[in-house]
Order: C-alpha cells, then sequence, then structure tokens
C-alpha cells in the first residue's frame, strides 16, 4: 500500500506529531506501507518533489515543531489558473498516478483543504487531518495547532501583565487570526485580558476607552488588550471592501495592534505599548494536548485510510474523533458566533468585548 503524505500552509507546532500518528498506525496494521512524502505541500506533488520515507523517518518526532517535509502557500483561488502553460491540477493528478498511489494525506488548513476536496472530487483519494492555530475548519470542534498557539499567546498576555503592572500601562497584545477570534478569545480569557477583541465582533472605541477609565479609576493599575490582527470597527463595517481597504492604505498599512493604539491614545491619558506576537504563535514545539490530539488524529487516519474510506477528513466532535466528508469541512470557515455560550460567558467575566 502506498500512502503519500504532504503538509500545506502556514505550518503549527503539531504536523510532525500528527504524521507519527498517522505512520505508526499504519505501519502496526500492515508490513507491506509505503510513505511518499511530498516537499513544501502541494508544490511538491505538482512538481514531483518527493522522498520514500519509512517509520524511522517519523520516529522520535511527537515533540518536534514544524513539519519534516516543509511547507508552502498555494491558493486555491490559483489552483485551477494555468500559468505558463502549467496546469497545476493535471500535474498533481499525473504525480499522484505515475507514484501508483492508494491515497493522498494532506495535513492543512481551509485553504489546503479546499484543493483537497477539488482532488477528491477529479477522483484521487484523499483522506484530510484538520490543521491551524486558527482553529476554523468547519465540522471539527478542534485543529491541531489550535492548543499550542494558546499556550504561547497566554504566557505572553502573563508576561506583559508584569511589565504593564510596573509601569501602569496599557498593554495591546496582537494575536494571530485574520477572520477568526478563537485564538485572541480562548488565550485572552487565559491570560487575563481586561479587553477581548476579535473580527466577528467589530468594536467601538468609545466603548472601550470608557471601560479602560472606569477600570483605571476603579483602581486598577494597567490594562491588557488582546486583539485580534483581523478587527475591524464597527464605523468600518459600513465600509464598501474597497473602501476598507483604502482606508487601511490611508493609515499606512499598519497592523490592528497599532491602529488601535493610536485610535485609544487620541482618547486615553497613560501609556499604550504594542506587542505583535506574529509567527511566535506557530514556534516551538507542541503542547502536552496537541500531542495527544494529534497522536489520536493520526491514528484514525490510518483507520480511515485501512478501511478505504476516501473523500473525508479527520474530526473531533464533542471530544471523540470521527470523520466527516470533505464537503462538509469545506462548506465556510467556523467562526466565532457571538450569539455562543462562551462568549456570554466571558461579558459574565466582566471582560470587555469592545461592542
Ligand atoms: O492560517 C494560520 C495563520 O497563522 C493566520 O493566523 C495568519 O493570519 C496567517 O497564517 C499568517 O500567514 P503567513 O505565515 O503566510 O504570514
Amino acid at each position: 500500500m502506498r500512502v503519500g503524505i504532504l503538509t500545506s500552509g502556514g505550518d503549527c507546532q503539531a504536523l510532525n506529531a500528527t504524521m507519527r500518528g498517522l505512520v505508526k498506525a499504519l505501519y502496526q496494521q500492515r508490513k507491506d506501507i509505503e510513505i511518499i512524502g511530498f516537499l513544501k505541500g502541494y508544490q511538491g506533488l505538482m512538481y514531483e518533489k518527493y522522498k520514500k520515507m519509512s517509520l524511522s523517518d517519523f520516529e522520535d518526532i511527537l515533540n518536534v515543531g514544524g513539519t519534516i517535509l516543509g511547507s508552502s502557500r498555494c491558493p486555491f483561488k490559483k489552483m485551477r489558473v494555468i500559468e505558463d502553460g502549467f496546469d497545476k491540477v493535471e500535474a498533481m493528478k499525473k504525480t499522484y498516478k505515475k507514484l501508483k498511489l492508494d491515497c493522498l494525506v494532506v495535513l492543512g488548513g481551509n485553504g489546503s483543504h479546499k484543493t483537497a476536496n477539488l482532488l477528491s472530487e477529479k477522483g484521487l483519494n484523499i483522506v484530510t487531518l484538520p490543521k491551524t492555530i486558527d482553529n476554523d475548519i468547519n465540522g471539527t470542534d478542534m485543529t491541531f495547532g489550535f492548543q499550542s498557539a494558546i499556550d504561547i499567546a497566554t504566557r505572553t498576555l502573563d508576561e506583559l501583565h508584569t511589565t504593564a503592572k510596573s509601569h501602569g500601562r496599557i498593554m495591546i497584545a496582537e494575536i494571530m487570526g485574520n477572520k477568526a477570534g478563537w485564538l485572541t478569545l480562548y488565550s485572552g480569557i487565559a491570560g487575563k485580558a481586561d479587553v477581548i477583541l476579535i473580527p466577528e465582533i467589530p468594536y467601538n472605541i468609545e466603548k472601550i476607552s470608557q471601560y479602560i477609565k472606569d477600570k483605571l479609576k476603579n483602581g486598577r493599575k494597567h490594562i491588557i488588550l488582546a486583539v485580534a490582527e483581523g478587527i475591524i470597527s464597527q464605523e468600518e463595517t459600513k465600509l464598501s471592501k474597497k473602501e476598507l481597504k483604502q482606508k487601511r492604505v490611508k493609515d499606512g498599512y499598519i497592523s490592528a495592534g497599532y491602529r488601535l493604539e493610536a485610535e485609544l491614545s487620541e482618547k486615553i491619558d497613560g501609556e499604550v505599548r504594542v506587542v505583535v506576537l506574529g509567527h511566535i504563535q506557530r514556534g516551538g514545539n507542541p503542547c502536552a494536548f496537541d500531542r495527544v490530539l494529534t497522536s489520536r488524529i493520526g491514528v484514525k487516519g490510518a483507520e480511515l485510510i485501512l478501511n478505504k474510506q476516501y473523500g473525508r477528513m479527520v474530526a473531533v466532535q464533542s471530544n471523540n474523533i470521527t470523520s466527516v466528508p470533505l464537503s462538509t469541512a469545506v462548506e465556510k470557515p467556523k467562526r466565532v458566533d457571538p450569539n455562543d455560550e462562551i462568549i456570554r460567558q466571558v461579558r459574565m467575566l466582566g471582560i470587555c468585548l469592545g461592542d
């Protein structure tokens, strides 16, 4: 049985751990397994860049971040565009057929799932495993990488508290998540943020400044804001996509944290500082939770392959590891629902959500 594997899109800490779980479980069940690892995601499949791998390649990588296969972004919207006569989809199909693969395993996020679904519709046997620190794939309660990133962002918020307290400052931590606020929401709660701003809940700067003023008046010495990189103000929601783009250019393309700093500084006396966490959130090693989760997800992926259940994504639902059709995974990205129970609970904790 010949199984291709690739890791696609932005990386996370638990890609190696997931591949290890998958490959170990496959070898436990069958001795005739051959693994083909494609290098740098879909690029490897397109351009026949791969290596033959064995079980030993996957040993001792449970706790190692990054990906031993490398990754790249191959945007889905360009996938069907023929460039310089090169048909990417046909090229991927050709490699798959040439190597006589029985199936292809894709570890990826939303965009990678769209391509996986397309390849599945084109007749390839595909199994996918849900990766992203954004936790925004439909059909699964959780993606791997999410918990490790929460731990990193939470640690940073812990660290900001001590220095912010010493100086009596207002500190803004900009956390990843362009469209989905899961990471900011969870790390904001865990990191005792006073204010949590997410893309799904447009903010009102007046409300935030009033909240901060009241807190400081009532004796709080410092303020921590956990802010997703994709936040948008209530005013900005009235703009068209084009107008918003123009406004961002006018603002000087500064990131969300710095935009908020400028807005807050106009309203509040006091020092405001910004920290952009950036790719640190995807770096380092997987946390214990992710090591267990990915081991289980890997095993489930192996079971799908051994049972020839293709065209499916391994999913976490109510603490069980199950699977859903790829069509479910690509329906629409999973966002924070402003009416969700967790949002009500955050409000009950007295945390400001900016609205
Ligand atoms: O999709 C994961 C993610 O880390 C997002 O949170 C972030 O917006 C994006 O990737 C950053 O992408 P890149 O690594 O290409 O800069």
